[in-house]
């Protein structure tokens, strides 16, 4: 693989960032010193000896406020323009390098997971599959009836079953009467997707391709035991809070809650009767998300209305904070407990990880553990992360050339998170994204040709 360099863009509610990476072939890229890498810690592992190593090196950051995003969601295209031009400007002069292409997020409550089977007769001959076979068979899984109101974001082929063997991964070479696959589809709703697309365009780029903001995280944060084993992410963002449920190493179920940091934010401002920006000043620096780890130090703050200032205890602010977060858990937890536990209650031993900014708060993995009844950990993006998803060849490690530590913080998982996904594109190969027909009518003619190709490449693994 040659020198790439790879743009990502995380769209979010409350900021837009766009990290710019360059991709190198050969040796492993690692900083001393600054980001605690060492050389130990990455030669010698089970992932790194086998396959060629891959790195890249974040080389320009561009960091700036959303103001066009609600829930996820893009509400005004113009504003969402502005703020990606910004952003991808900044990063491009830091990179002194011009950016065309951007690997994208997409989240938010219009996103739905589905699973789908296809099934094919071998009708050679001598019985053996190949590739055309494997094409053929996820085709006609993917052929379920997509509505035109939705688009398909990622298909990720779970098994193949020749006759009755199942649990196959590469099916090619082998020989039987019949092939069949489980695929999962993911869609999301056609104008958000859409809004995406003419947000990136207006501000003059393109989307190199659409990616599911926690499978982004994912990449980031989380480790190949933790989704073989099975965990679950959360994503804690501003006003959405998006859940994927990892295990036997694929995404499994992907959902949002339509709360997030901003809500505590809104619950402080009432509940203190003090502006929002105050409300979250004295969030980012006196925030706890559990009353009982919170002690009595009282704190300053401003009244409404510029009526002077009053004092509160860090305990009451806490006793704001841990309802509204709690609901969030609950949420979660009610809807893993439904869809997955009740029929598996040892399925998701590694427990969840939380990330986005929000995951920050004091506290916060007290009170996820107590509602969760799972263990918690932050998920921080980890230069040394071994995450099996990236790569069959290779691990790729993240090498922050400038500014050494700035984006091993939760707030960044998913932009870090967009540049490990583009890069396990280019060292497999394979993609799991394909758009629908409204979609490809929406993205001309240059994505249709690298949809064909890309879906050729996969389908070559
Ligand atoms: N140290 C901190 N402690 C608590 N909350 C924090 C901290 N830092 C940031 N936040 C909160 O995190 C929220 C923003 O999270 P994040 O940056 O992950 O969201 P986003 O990516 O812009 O939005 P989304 O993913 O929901 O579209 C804000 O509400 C902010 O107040
Ligand atoms: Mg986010």
């Amino acid at each position: 693989m040659k020198d790439e360099i790879i743009a990502g863009l995380d769209l979010g509610t409350t900021k837009t960032v766009c990290l710019i990476a360059k991709s190198t072939n050969g040796t492993l890229l690692f900083t001393s010193g600054g980001n605690g890498v060492k050389q130990e810690d990455i030669v010698g592992t089970p992932e790194t000896s086998s396959g060629p190593k891959r790195a890249f090196e974040i080389i320009g950051k561009g960091i700036v406020p959303s103001t066009g995003l609600h829930k996820g969601v893009v509400v005004d295209l113009e504003h969402t323009a502005e703020s990606i031009r910004l952003a991808v400007s900044k990063a491009s002069q830091q990179a002194q390098t011009k950016i065309k292409e951007l690997y994208v997020n997409v989240a938010g409550d219009h996103i739905k997971i589905e699973n789908s089977q296809g099934i094919i007769a071998l009708e050679r001959p001598d019985k053996q599959i190949i590739q055309e076979d494997v094409k053929e068979v996820i085709e006609q899984a993917k052929s379920i009836q997509v509505p035109t109101t939705r688009q398909i974001i990622h298909t990720i082929p779970l098994e193949f079953i020749v006759d009755e063997q199942s649990g196959i991964k590469v099916p090619d070479g082998m020989s039987g009467n019949r092939l069949k696959v489980n695929i999962y589809i993911i869609t999301g709703a056609i104008v958000p997707c859409q809004n995406i697309y003419k947000s990136v365009n207006r501000a003059e780029f393109k989307v190199r391709d659409l990616i599911l903001q926690p499978m982004a995280s994912a990449y980031a944060v989380l480790e190949p035991d933790e989704q073989e084993l099975g965990c679950v992410l959360i994503d804690i963002g501003g006003t959405v809070t998006d859940v994927a449920v990892f295990y036997e190493d694929k995404l499994r179920d992907t959902f949002a809650i339509p709360l997030g940091g901003i809500d505590i934010t809104n619950d402080i401002s009432i509940g203190l009767r003090t502006p929002r920006s105050e409300a979250e000043r004295i969030k980012l620096n006196y925030a706890i998300a559990c009353r009982d780890l919170a002690d009595d130090e009282i704190i300053e703050i401003l009244k409404l209305g510029g009526r002077g200032e009053q004092t509160i205890e860090k305990k009451l602010l806490a006793s704001i904070i841990e309802p509204r977060l709690e609901e969030i858990f609950s949420l979660i937890y009610r809807k893993i407990s439904r869809d997955v536990l009740q029929y598996a209650p040892t399925l998701l031993p590694a427990g969840v990880i939380l990330t986005g900014a929000t995951a920050k708060m004091p506290g916060i993995k007290n009170l996820a553990e107590y509602v969760l009844k799972m263990p918690v950990r932050i998920g921080i993006p980890n230069p040394i992360s071994h995450n099996s998803q990236l790569t069959t060849v290779g691990v790729p490690h993240i090498n922050y050339v400038r500014d050494n530590t700035s984006l091993q913080d939760p707030a960044y998982a998913t932009s870090i998170g967009l540049i490990t996904y583009a890069l396990s594109q280019f060292t497999s190969g394979k993609t799991h994204t394909m758009g629908n027909p409204a979609h490809r009518n929406l993205c001309a003619g240059h994505l249709l040709t690298r949809v064909a190709e890309r879906m050729k490449k996969w389908l070559l693994e």
